[in-house]
């Protein structure tokens, strides 16, 4: 029986038989595309191929590539677990091709690799063809089905739908007919029972797709109408996972060499057996399905966080940590003890996942541990809406209680219906949808984007001359209208362009695009499938004209010093910290630069003027810019220049080297490090476990804050008349405030015991109260001392209201004995009407209230209101 291992080996191989260029899996986690946070097919880092952003550099290609489907259009997510076939992180084996063989070649390739190659048997293969859409004018896929009639009887081809056999990668953008592989597993009784034709798409765990081969040939509109696409290409993409089982003659995924270490450790670690009961089951199912997720994204630069892609990872990780606790028993953080047994099964094909083991397991055992803080909050809420409930007479927990849980601490509704049927107890489950209905409702609107076509000015492919030039004479390739949030902006595609488009860290360009008086402003410059985009408000009079393009130079110089000096701190960081650091995100902007790295613990002062030491030395050396513009990678590697994990490289990169500083980069940097002037470090924070954020300035910036330090330190030294010894002198009144604090407090006091002697002189007896009632110029504290005092001192028929005055500002103290509350007087009330006459508000409990306000002039009438409405007025 093949390995999984062997399996992936042998694809590779037949492929590369046929003349395929074998490349490595691009990351899971991506970057630099607005329109997609995880690679989600083996097509992703082909798109700009696709859409003819880029010429092909082979024509064929295939690879085994790590993909995620969890959000957007192709999600899986609720499915995984219940079922055996479907995994949010699973491996696509895929070959294309750009432009060459279409529809025979895809289908003689893959029946011979199936069937020659791998010995599936003919006779449990069925194939579908698009059955054809004549509403949107195409015809059956008859071309495919005649390639597939050389191989299989007609009854083994079966018309395919819309939905299933016509892929498309988006909305809009390259898309066309698909024949799916399915693949008959089960027993030879139920095979006579009903023909394999009959199941194909039917959900039967045992007859699944296994290949998906897509015929590309049209481009959707944003009209949604179809256009023939001018290059035709073949993307295929089998389920690695799937197959795998196939081979091993196993019914289940997670019967396979992938997955069954993991299902082990699981079992061992919770001390339950898999196969006994089915909730355990899908529980340790959603385990080991989520922890490679999580190490993958990990990995590939994607940490669990509050947004985009972060959340999403955080979601997962939630729904694996709820499976484990409710099912598992596991009330501990658990997940991350996995980590050991995914390395030794995985690490070999994936040598980063052992590179980062430390950070991974890291990552996720905090993460575990702030959600199980998390949980039980949320059963402690979820127990008091129980008892509520119960206390109502009632046995169902409204869906809004719910929501609330699910929403604001990650309760799912399973687990709360979990624990309300332990307690005979049901929620209104849709008055939970409706929320939810709202929420995505919400989240739709929040991110509707109307894209309409690209309109083509001039064929050709973009060329970027930035590196070494910020103006050019250049012409408009194409552009198209985007609006959100009822905001219109247009992107232009440029032929020549200086304009730097956002990526890895640094911002884009700013500029401006000039023909004759018309001038319009680039607000921005981004990276869309490779290609870069300037944004604007307006569009040029003539787009057809001739342009000259000129970037903002101040910023970009700005920016690269900032870039430049991002690398300087990365080495310094390392020399000083070690070399685990390892940059996990970064901004580069005009302003300032920010660096997120691995590293366990706080970075000390001392180590970061240690860092600055070092970075600020190799300025002041003016080391100069060494670039390598198209290095084969592997010398780019022998020169020890610094890769990312998780970053996507050709086989040619570009390194930046400063002196002892080599990274692989793809930014504006300066000439020479001289040119950053200085450096400073101005914050240090933790972002996520095990990763630290350092933030900074330099050139102008550092200028600009050493100015502010010295006006700073002038005015100081000046209020404490040029005092030599500064810091002294500042310690000195400071210790003198205290005991002047300390003196005025007991004397205070004095004071107010002083003025209640005086008041209860003054009292003035009314039908038998108490009553104390001033004006007096004395803190609110002070006044609510006093008010708390006289309650002590005389228990009942009190009633003391205090106007006091602080600092220009009126206020209101009303205190009234508990045997006069009982009789309806009620403090909270009198104050707030009272108040009004202070233009000012406020309340309490019936016993005491105060209230604050504007109008000093209104106090003593506001004083007197308060015992008229006591019906305590002195006559
Ligand atoms: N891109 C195709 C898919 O993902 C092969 O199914």
């Amino acid at each position: 029986m093949m390995t999984a291992n062997e399996i992936r080996e042998s694809f590779k191989n037949f492929y590369r038989s046929k003349g395929h260029e074998i490349v490595p899996s691009a990351p899971m986690v991506i970057k630099d595309d607005p329109t997609l946070m995880f690679t989600n097919a083996g097509m992703n880092q082909w798109k700009d191929i696709i859409l003819g952003n880029h010429p092909a550099k082979y024509k064929r290609v295939a690879d085994s590539q790590k993909c995620l489907r969890v959000s957007g259009k192709h999600n899986d997510l609720e499915e995984v677990g219940h079922d055996t076939y479907h995994h949010t992180m699973f491996e696509m084996l895929g070959n294309w091709s750009f432009g060459d063989y279409f529809k025979e070649g895809a289908i003689d390739f893959a029946w011979e690799y199936l069937v020659d190659v791998l010995r599936l048997d003919p006779k449990d293969l069925y194939v579908t063809v698009f059955e054809g859409s004549p509403s949107e004018g195409i015809s059956r896929d008859d071309e495919a089905a005649e390639y597939w009639a050389k191989h299989l009887p007609n009854d083994h081809i079966i018309n395919g739908n819309k939905h299933d056999n016509f892929w498309e990668m988006g909305d809009t953008g390259p898309c066309g007919p698909c024949s799916e592989i399915h693949i008959d597993e089960r027993t030879p009784e139920e095979k006579a029972l009903i023909p394999g034709n009959k199941m194909v798409n039917k959900d039967n765990p045992q007859v699944i797709e296994i290949w998906n081969i897509v015929f590309m040939q049209f481009n959707r509109k944003a009209d949604g109408s179809l256009e023939p696409l001018p290059m035709h290409v073949i993307d295929t993409g089998m389920g690695f996972e799937r197959l795998v089982r196939m081979l091993q003659g196993k019914h289940s995924n997670y019967d396979t060499d992938i997955f069954q270490p993991l299902i082990q450790a699981i079992g061992e670690l919770s001390e339950l057996k898999y196969g006994v009961d089915e909730k355990v089951d899908v529980a340790m199912r959603v385990v080991a399905d989520h922890i490679r997720t999580l190490a993958f994204s990990i990995t590939d630069g994607q940490l669990p966080g509050n947004a985009k892609g972060g959340y999403v990872i955080r979601r997962i990780l939630r729904r694996a940590i709820r499976y484990a606790y409710t099912f598992l028993n596991q009330k501990q953080a658990f997940l991350y003890k996995l980590i050991p047994t995914l390395i030794a099964n995985m690490g070999e094909a994936y040598p980063e996942l052992k590179a980062q083991e430390v950070l991974i397991e890291k990552v996720i055992k905090e993460e575990e541990e702030a959600f199980l803080r998390t949980l039980d909050t949320g059963i402690h809420l979820l127990e008091k809406t129980i008892d509520d409930t119960k206390a109502n007479g009632k046995t169902e927990i409204s869906g809004v209680d719910a929501f609330t849980l699910y929403d604001t601490f990650g309760f799912p509704l399973d687990l709360t219906e979990l624990i309300l049927r332990e307690n005979g107890m049901t929620v209104n489950e849709n008055e939970f949808n409706a929320e939810m209905e709202k929420q995505k409702q919400r989240a739709r609107n929040a991110a509707a984007i109307e894209t309409g076509d690209w309109v083509n000015i001039e064929d050709g492919q973009t060329e970027f001359i930035g590196y070494d030039n910020t103006e050019c004479l250049t012409t408009i390739l194409r552009y198209r209208q985007v609006t959100q949030k009822k905001q219109t902006l247009y992107q232009i595609v440029l032929k020549e362009t200086p304009f730097y488009a956002e990526m890895g860290g640094q911002v884009g360009d700013t500029g401006v695009l000039k023909c004759g008086d018309e001038v319009i402003e680039v607000i921005d410059t981004k990276k869309e499938n490779n290609l870069p985009i300037h944004i604007t408000k307006k569009l040029p009079t003539h787009p057809e004209a001739k342009f000259i393009a000129s970037v903002d130079k101040q910023k970009r110089e700005a920016c690269e010093a900032n870039h430049s000096c991002t690398h300087l701190l990365d080495y310094a960081l390392r020399q000083v910290l070690g070399n685990h650091v390892e940059q996990k995100g970064s901004l580069v902007s005009p302003d300032g630069l920010r660096f997120d790295f691995s590293h366990f613990q706080k970075v000390t002062d001392e180590q970061l003027r240690q860092i600055e030491h070092i970075a600020n030395a190799m300025i002041r050396k003016n080391i100069p810019l060494n670039e390598y513009r198209n290095m084969p990678i592997e010398e780019a590697k022998k020169l020890g220049a610094i890769a990312l994990f998780g970053e996507k490289y050709g086989d040619e990169v570009r390194v930046v080297k400063f002196g002892p500083s080599v990274e692989f980069c793809g930014g504006t940097h300066v000439s020479a490090t001289g040119k950053i002037g200085m450096v400073r470090v101005i914050s240090e924070s933790s972002v996520a476990a095990g990763i630290r954020r350092i933030e900074a300035i330099t050139g102008e910036k550092v200028e600009e804050l050493m100015d502010n330090i010295q006006c700073t330190l002038t005015d100081l030294k000046e209020l404490f008349n040029n005092a030599p010894d500064l810091i002294g002198t500042i310690k000195k009144y400071m210790d003198e405030n205290s005991e002047l604090k300390k003196e005025v407090e007991t004397f205070i006091k004095e004071k107010v015991a002083q003025v209640k002697e005086k008041l209860i002189s003054n009292a003035k007896d009314i039908n038998g109260v108490k009553v104390i009632s001033s004006v007096l110029p004395i803190p609110a504290a002070s006044a609510k001392d006093i008010a708390f005092q006289l309650k002590g001192q005389i228990p009942s028929n009190l009633f003391v209201v205090i106007g006091s005055i602080e600092n220009n500002r009126p206020m209101l103290t009303v205190m009234i004995s508990d045997d006069l509350v009982k009789d309806g007087l009620n403090a909270g009330q009198i104050v707030r009407e009272a108040a009004k006459l202070i233009q000012g508000g406020g309340g309490g409990q019936p016993h005491f209230a105060t209230a604050g306000g504007k109008n000093v002039d209104g106090l003593s009438v506001a004083v007197d209101k308060v015992l008229e409405l006591a019906n305590l007025s002195i006559q």
